[in-house]
């Protein structure tokens, strides 16, 4: 027994030097240290030993064991370094490949509507002004003809910081700070675009959206001034076929005031889903400047006369592009926004 275990030994020896790959390597050692193999073989003959036998020989099948198990973890870091070594002379890196482009991005949709917005407005003369989001009372209500407690005051229900400062419901405050910051009567002719802030949510109403405010104020200005300029606007941005629809409305700070809808730009005033089947679209508030307005921003409704309109960014963005969410705009998520 004795004698056939050591000739084991020098065979698997042999074998485990001769060996080049790493998965012949672990065939082999499954081959003399498995639990079928060679080695284990010979151990189930040790019942026929003498007792005094066993103890010598259990030793040497040990010590065969481990010398051939340190073999093998020796050959195999050997082979592991060799095919390392083999890959590093082999591989090559092309140092003059071009680089991952970074991805650009671009504008986001209400981005675009906006600078179309005023690139129209721009072009008709209208300069662009900005006022502040927090508000106070005084100019988000009161300038407009809407004292406290007054009925149309709920229907912008709004943020309040303190009871006389809010975040801005609409961006009409701007024709009384314009105003304000001007001499008497002196003509305006601007658009004040920025966000406003609403106690709403849901497909068509998020608490934070834009408007466009509008206010145009000289020496006889007309209904039919902002009926005309309105109509070159709607024209500019939904197309030439587009068709008005002013409708008789109510805000404290125009008179008369109108809604102004647009010809549904889905069906063309046929009736559709988008339009509830009526063929128009709702895009806009307008009216003639209320003489209260003027009177308290130190104009003179004698002297002067003027139009204004309020109109929501997110809203003609969805009737230009055809989307039926608003909330898509503020999901941030890439698949929709790289479409524009
Ligand atoms: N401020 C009004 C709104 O938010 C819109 C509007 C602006 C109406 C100017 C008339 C004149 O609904």
């Amino acid at each position: 027994m004795e004698q056939q275990l050591m000739a084991l030994r020098e065979e698997a020896t042999l074998e485990f030097t001769k060996v080049t790959d790493l998965d012949v390597l672990n065939d082999l050692r499954v081959k003399y240290l498995g639990k079928k193999g060679s080695l284990t073989g010979i151990l189930r003959g040790m019942g026929a030993l003498n007792a005094d036998e066993r103890p010598r020989i259990g030793q040497i099948v040990n010590d065969i064991r481990a010398e051939l198990e340190k073999i093998i973890t020796a050959r195999s870091e050997e082979l592991k370094q060799a095919a390392m070594a083999k890959r590093l002379a082999s591989e090559k890196i092309d140092i003059t490949l071009p680089g991952h482009r970074p991805k650009l991005g671009h504008k986001h949709p209400l981005t675009l509507t906006l600078d179309r917005i005023k690139s129209i407005f721009m072009r008709m003369g209208f300069t662009v002004a900005e006022g502040p989001e927090v508000e106070s009372d005084y100019f988000n209500f009161e300038a407009l003809n809407l004292p406290k407690d007054h009925p149309a005051r709920d229907m912008q229900d709004s943020f309040y910081i303190t009871p006389d400062i809010l975040l801005r419901t609409h961006t009409s405050p701007m024709q009384a700070r314009y105003m304000q910051s001007k001499q008497p009567n002196e003509p305006v002719r601007i658009i004040a675009p920025g966000k406003v802030y609403r106690c709403d949510y849901d497909a068509t109403h998020s608490p934070v959206f834009q408007q466009v405010e509008g206010l145009v104020i000289d020496k006889g200005i007309r209904f039919s001034d902002l009926k005309g300029t309105l109509d070159l606007f709607a024209k500019e941005m939904f197309g030439s076929s587009v068709k008005l629809r002013f409708r008789p409305s109510f805000f404290p700070f125009t008179e008369p005031s109108a809604e102004v809808d647009i010809s549904c730009v889905m069906c063309g005033g046929q009736g559709c889903r988008t339009c509830k089947d009526t063929g128009w679209l709702e895009i806009l508030g307008s009216g003639m400047t209320h003489p209260g307005v003027l009177e308290k921003s130190g104009y003179d409704p004698n002297e002067v006369s003027g139009f204004a309109f309020g109109i929501g960014v997110e809203r003609t963005a969805m009737l230009v592009y055809g989307i039926d969410d608003l909330r898509l705009f503020y999901d941030n998520d890439s698949r929709f926004l790289a479409q524009f």
